[in-house]
């Protein structure tokens, strides 16, 4: 079995069919990305994964363990955790502090309080927001919280994070300061990232492979070459 395995997952809101019978096979240390047009359902399917909607149909395995139906904190200590497309700091709160409000949620895995501290000033080490850590996160840019979204993940302890489109509205050189940090996570920390992507260039330089949703249905999969190959890919997705 994969390290994530997602079956048959189909989710209907009212009439509304955002995910038809859905498979997914992300295996541990890769880059895995999602892609697909607005409403394809790609925003849905990270929800089911991490317990915040409940699938119609299907169930989702991860390390060798059952997790639909799981809360989102059990899945969270589970080793998952995601990002929000729409990033939701508390923006009241210090950079430093809601880093260590995600680390709180993730203290179910037994960390210790050292351990905490020290997964908080990796978190904000490794995204580059060492320097931002005193100041309230209401004051980031987007770029700088997106950063934070990503850090808040990273403290949880999880091994497993998917990102919601963590590179729309950034500039090409937060893009590129983006690539380099996700590709560094990975390299030094085996992160596995599950990836939601318009910015279509980084998502083809990062991914290793992709899945193509389209309302709801999967109807691609393959290496970032064989995507950008596929004539279906590129009749519904670049018109
Ligand atoms: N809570 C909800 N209630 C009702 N309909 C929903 C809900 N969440 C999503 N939908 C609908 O399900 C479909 C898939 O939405 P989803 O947000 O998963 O798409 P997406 O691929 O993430 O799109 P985008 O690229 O715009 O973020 C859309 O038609 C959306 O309107
Ligand atoms: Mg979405």
């Amino acid at each position: 079995m994969a390290y994530l395995e997602v079956r048959n997952i189909s989710k209907r809101f009212g009439g509304l069919k955002a995910l038809s019978d859905v498979d997914m096979s992300v295996e541990k240390g890769e880059i895995f990305g999602l892609m697909g047009a607005n409403g394809a359902g790609k925003t849905t399917l990270f929800s089911v994964i991490a317990g915040h909607v409940a699938p119609s149909a299907g169930e989702v395995h991860f390390n060798g363990q059952r997790i639909t139906g799981l809360s989102p904190s059990r899945i969270c200590r589970a080793g998952i955790c995601r990002t929000f497309q729409i990033v939701r700091p508390f923006a009241g709160l210090s950079v430093e502090e809601n880093v260590r409000v995600a680390a709180l949620f993730g203290s179910g895995r037994k960390r210790t309080r050292v351990e905490q501290a020290r997964s908080v000033d990796a978190a904000l080490e490794s995204v580059g927001l060492s320097g931002h850590r005193a100041g309230l996160a209401g004051g980031l840019t987007l770029s700088g919280q997106k950063r934070l979204e990503i850090a808040r993940a990273l403290a949880t302890g999880a091994e497993l994070v998917m990102l919601d489109e963590v590179m729309a509205g950034l500039n090409p050189t937060e893009i590129a300061e983006m690539l380099e940090t996700l590709g560094r996570l990975r390299r030094e920390h085996g992160l596995t990232f599950v990836i939601v992507e318009h910015v279509i260039g980084a998502l083809m330089s990062l991914s290793d492979r992709i899945l193509v949703l389209h309302h709801g249905e999967r109807i691609a999969f393959g290496t970032p070459e064989e995507i950008g190959a596929n004539a279906h890919v590129e009749e519904v997705y670049f018109g």
